[in-house]
């Protein structure tokens, strides 16, 4: 479905957000190893997170809609999945691939895991070598690389693994996997990622301790069934903050908006380039910081992102992009390599579509060089079937001169929902 970006002159007024995807995708696998019925509010109901929900049923999860964002999860502890009787599609979800796989690397029987075409071609040795040392018998494509995998879980012994890569989903899956496992496990990272499978294994009663960078489990099953409420999604925030701080007069305000400090280095970003976006009301709800963000629009200046500023903003590098053609100066995202394995190459994809709008931008290796301000014009524009691709593009497609239109628009629902109806909500024509 091809999307033509509006004409908004600037975004004024006050936005409540779908929930955040990597907790709506925790609170399905956690949910079903409580030991009785979780009952959710602010689930993201989006393509990737009902991905997860499917699966969950397949393995004979009982989950109930409950309205546009309720779920009652009925969980059955440690051993109330059975084996699914076809193949667990996780359809463009990493998360539901890696996680879930460290679910089913604990229990006695066999599973395929696989999704479609990007899925496929991401990298899954990440997980199959940690599974593995911990007793799991797990196969894939291509020397055990790729999804479909194929497990056959069973008795695991806890390890202590340190992932050679920052990522939340290697950490999560090596973790759940831990809860199964006989002995504690310890998983240790380079630089620290995400931490909603720490908080809500916490706030659900896991036996778990977390320092920054390194996290340790013990076998803790079931897990206390408690009602979680799930804030609205930070990464999906990135969008219309960005949009605000590029239109001139725009004033806006997110609310119940997820705050993690794992997942607000986009602010401090932005804060960098020229533009505080505040913070109120701030309290913590299910074991998670959360508050309203107010944004005005700024001039903006260049800035380097690279090192361990990269996990905390991994999936605000497309968006970043996007507003890095507006700054002054010449911005630097490095050590960023990991971009080209997410749902698209990204680096490329960004490279090539805002190269395609006029701006001046050089692909390199691990990262990207843009230098800005440029005046950008109108295109069609490939999105990969990326959803932050996409909406990076929607992003520099308001500030740019003549009509932009996007292809394949309709993968922005694997994790926002209505985005394009927010955005026009709150934007003045
Ligand atoms: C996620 C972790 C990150 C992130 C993804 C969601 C999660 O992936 O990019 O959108 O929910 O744990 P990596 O672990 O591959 O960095």
């Amino acid at each position: 479905m091809d999307l033509t970006v509006p004409r908004l002159r600037s975004l004024r007024g006050t936005l409540r957000l779908p929930g955040d995807k990597s907790i709506s995708h925790r609170a399905l696998l956690l949910g079903s190893l409580c030991d009785g019925n979780v009952s959710v509010r602010g689930f993201l109901p989006s393509l990737d997170t009902l991905a997860t929900l499917e699966c969950l049923r397949r393995l004979g999860v009982r989950i109930d809609r409950k309205g546009p964002d309720g779920l009652v999860v009925h969980g059955s502890g440690a051993h109330g999945m059975r084996e699914p009787g076809d193949v667990l599609d996780a359809r463009n979800s990493g998360t539901t691939t890696r996680l879930l796989a460290g679910i089913l690397a604990g229990q006695p029987f066999f599973s395929v895991l696989t999704g479609d075409e990007s899925l496929r071609g991401r990298p899954m040795r990440r997980i199959v070598e940690p599974l593995r040392s911990m007793g799991a018998d797990i196969r894939g494509r291509d020397a055990d690389s790729l999804a479909p995998l194929a497990i056959r879980g069973g008795r695991l012994q806890g390890i202590d693994y340190t992932v050679p890569l920052s990522s939340a989903q290697v950490k999560s899956c090596v973790l759940l996997a831990g809860l199964f496992a006989e002995g504690g496990t310890t998983v240790r990272e380079p630089a620290p990622t995400r931490d909603h499978t720490e908080r809500m294994l916490a706030y659900l009663g896991g036996a778990i301790q977390a320092a920054p960078e390194m996290t340790q489990i013990q076998p803790s099953l079931p897990l206390v069934a408690r009602p979680l409420h799930i804030p609205g999604d930070i990464s999906s925030a990135a969008f219309p903050l960005a949009a605000t701080a590029l239109l001139p007069g725009s004033r806006l305000s997110i609310t119940g908006v997820g705050l993690n400090p794992t997942r607000t280095a986009f602010l401090d970003v932005l804060e960098r380039m020229g533009t505080a976006v505040e913070a109120h009301g701030v309290k913590e709800t299910s074991g998670e910081p959360v508050g309203r963000l107010t944004a005005r629009h700024a001039e903006l200046r260049a800035v380097q992102v690279g090192g361990a500023d990269i996990p905390g903003l991994i999936d605000e590098l497309p968006i970043l992009a996007a507003l890095a053609t507006q700054a002054e100066g010449t911005t630097l995202i490095r050590d960023a390599a990991e971009l080209r394995v997410k749902e698209s190459d990204r680096l490329h994809a960004l490279a090539v579509g805002l190269a395609r709008m006029g701006a001046k931008v050089e692909e390199r290796p691990d990262g990207l060089a843009i230098t800005g301000p440029s005046l950008l014009r109108g295109a069609r524009l490939e999105t990969y079937g990326d959803h932050r691709i996409a909406m990076a593009f929607y992003v520099a497609g308001l500030v740019a001169k003549g009509r932009t239109v996007l292809a394949d628009a309709e993968c922005i629902d694997v994790s926002f929902p209505g985005f394009d109806r927010s955005m026009k909500a709150v934007g003045r024509g």
